[in-house]
This record gives structure tokens, C-alpha cells and sequence, in this order.
């Protein structure tokens, strides 16, 4: 699939996907780590591919996967201040690392993203943030590879239509680097906002345990997710080791061993159950990977809460 040029410069390798997402679930896949931008043409044009940043919003099929899987390596981790208060940062880079090192410096526009777990590249996929800050709020440029395009380019915030979860590109878009502008504030403010999201973060959510964050998209502003499934009574709801938290009712966690499928039986619960009880239809926020919309379709008996044997719905 890769000419030899390309494979002598990157890293290829099996690995199985549970090792690079955050749920701990997905199976083997071709992983390229790519290294230089003078290949990215070469890999756009090649084939389809999915490409991953921190894999904290995936959920991935359990079979091997059919396409290869693109990540960027330290390379593309850099961060330069290229003009007062306008920071250039790659893809590849912490979202955690960067929030820290803004506020300890003095620089304000991200402390509202301390302990959102993400890469630069896949928090500005997502337009990643919580209920009081996005991070397309303080982007001034992205740097991106759009699919047929072959070529890097930069686009203004003003050319993005950032909505609630999604930074509103063409599906297949490579995101490469971004600006961010940053204004001057008192670290110690920042640091302590910092402390204040994080605490608030680990008091409501089960930090310590593997999951994708957040499942479902709040179906409205005033009706988040959470609430709506905790009042149905869904909290330590189970197909197999996916659980619903008895934290925060809308993550799914893995107590260990949990697949891709019975995630799948347990969403598929929720949802019947909040469409049937409230009226209500849940959208996911977390993406997926080599399941097709069969594995999420609504199915005779999904209402019933899943017993151990239902970790399969094919
Ligand atoms: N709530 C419950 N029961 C629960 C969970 C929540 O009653 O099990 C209630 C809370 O008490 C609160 C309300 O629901 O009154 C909202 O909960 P929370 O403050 O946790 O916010 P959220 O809307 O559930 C959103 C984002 C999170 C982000 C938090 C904090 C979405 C889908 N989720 O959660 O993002 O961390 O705000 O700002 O927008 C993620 O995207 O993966 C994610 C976790």
C-alpha cells in the first residue's frame, strides 16, 4: 500500500487499538506514525485511512481493522510563539501539557480546558470544551490537509463553522497545527481556575477509570445527557464489563475487558430506553470506527437491559 520511500521514513506497525484509546477497546490495525510533511500527499492520496490523535473519544471495532490508522509523531508536537501573544502549536501536542504551561506562564484563553483529555489536533476536531469554554473561542488560524486538497493550508477562524462539538470541516480533514491567541493574565488566577475545572471534573466524573468521556451529546443545553439518563435509573446499568457509571450517566466505563460490542448492546439500552420513558432521541458524541450503523440501530428488545450473552447483535 505505501511505496518504500514512505516506509523507510515512518514508522509502521501492528497494534492492537485498545492500546491507544482511551476506552482500552479496539482491535489490530496497520499504524502508521508519521514523521514528515513531505509525505502527507502520498498517504491522503493513497488510501482511506482513520486518523487518530489522543483516542480519548473513540470507540473502535473489535475486529481487526480494514484501514490503516495515521498518527503524527513528536514532530508535529512543536509549539513557537510566533508574535506576541499568537502561539503556533502542533497537532501532536498535549491539550493537558499546554493548558499547564499557558497558565504558569502567565497566558490566559485555555485554563476553561484544564482536564480535558485530547490532542491539539483531535480538541480542535471536536471544538473540545466544557459547559463555559471551547477551544475554537481563542484559535485565530488552523493549519489543515483537506481530502482531494493533498496540500497543507491555513484557515481563518472566520472560514470554520465551529458548532457545539465539531470544528464544522469536511469529514476527513487533517488538522496539522493551529494559532492560538493568548491575552496576559496573573498565573496565579489562572493556575487556581485551572485547579477549580480540574476538581469540579474529578468530584462529577470517573477520571480514574478507562472510558471516552462523555457518550451522548446533551440533547439540549438545559437537558444535559447525564441527568436525563441518571433520572431513568440507568447509573451501574452493565452489558459485560461496560457499565454506565454510577458517577456521571454519561460515561460508559470499561471495568476491564469490555468490547466494542457490548459497549454497543448497552448504548443501544440507553437510547431505547430514553426514547420509550422521555421521548428522547440521544446522539453520540463519542466517533466510530469500523462499525456500521447496524451495530447502533434500534432493535427489537433493546429496552430490555442487557444480559451477559447480549454482548453480540449480529
Ligand atoms: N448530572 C446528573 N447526573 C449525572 C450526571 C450529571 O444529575 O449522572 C447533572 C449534574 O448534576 C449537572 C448537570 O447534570 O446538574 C450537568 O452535568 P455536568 O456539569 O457534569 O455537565 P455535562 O453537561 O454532563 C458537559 C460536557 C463534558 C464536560 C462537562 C464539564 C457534554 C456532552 N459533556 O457535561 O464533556 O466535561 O460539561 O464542563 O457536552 C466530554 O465531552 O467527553 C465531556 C465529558
Amino acid at each position: 500500500m505505501w511505496s518504500s520511500a514512505l516506509r523507510q521514513r515512518n514508522d509502521i506497525a501492528q497494534i492492537p487499538l485498545a492500546q491507544l484509546t482511551t476506552w482500552r477497546i479496539g482491535g489490530m490495525a496497520d499504524v502508521l506514525t508519521l514523521s514528515n510533511e513531505q509525505d502527507i500527499p502520498e498517504v491522503m492520496a493513497q488510501s482511506e485511512h482513520h486518523f487518530l490523535g489522543k483516542g480519548a473519544n473513540l470507540l473502535v471495532s473489535d475486529a481487526p481493522l480494514r484501514k490503516p490508522v495515521i498518527r503524527l509523531d513528536r514532530r508535529f508536537a512543536s509549539s513557537e510563539w510566533v508574535a506576541p501573544g499568537l502561539l503556533r502549536v502542533g497537532a501532536a501536542h498535549d491539550l493537558a501539557v499546554l493548558v499547564g504551561r499557558c497558565c504558569r506562564e502567565g497566558w490566559g484563553g485555555l485554563q476553561g480546558l484544564a482536564g480535558v483529555p485530547a490532542s491539539i489536533g483531535g480538541a480542535l476536531r471536536m471544538n473540545a470544551g466544557t459547559a463555559h469554554a471551547w477551544i475554537l473561542d481563542v484559535v485565530e488560524r488552523v493549519q489543515v490537509v483537506v481530502p482531494g486538497a493533498g496540500q497543507l493550508q491555513w484557515l481563518h477562524r472566520s472560514e470554520l463553522t465551529p458548532v457545539y462539538r465539531s470544528a464544522g470541516l469536511p469529514p476527513g480533514t487533517w488538522l496539522l497545527a493551529c494559532e492560538l491567541r493568548l491575552h496576559r493574565a496573573d498565573p496565579e488566577e489562572l493556575l487556581a481556575h485551572m485547579r477549580q475545572c480540574k476538581q469540579a471534573k474529578a468530584a462529577s466524573q470517573p477520571l480514574a477509570q478507562a472510558s471516552a468521556g462523555c457518550v451522548f451529546k446533551n440533547p439540549q443545553p438545559d437537558l444535559p445527557a447525564g441527568k436525563l439518563i441518571d433520572s431513568l435509573g440507568l447509573k451501574g446499568r452493565s452489558c459485560g464489563a461496560a457499565v454506565v457509571s454510577t458517577q456521571h450517566a454519561n460515561f460508559i466505563i470499561n471495568t476491564g475487558g469490555a468490547t466494542a460490542a457490548q459497549v454497543a448492546r448497552l448504548i443501544r439500552h440507553v437510547r431505547a430506553v430514553a426514547k420509550q420513558q422521555a421521548d428522547i432521541d440521544l446522539q453520540m458524541e463519542v466517533q466510530v470506527w469500523e462499525m456500521d450503523d447496524q451495530w447502533f440501530a434500534p432493535q427489537r428488545g433493546d429496552e430490555v437491559p442487557p444480559q451477559e450473552e447480549d454482548d453480540h447483535v449480529r
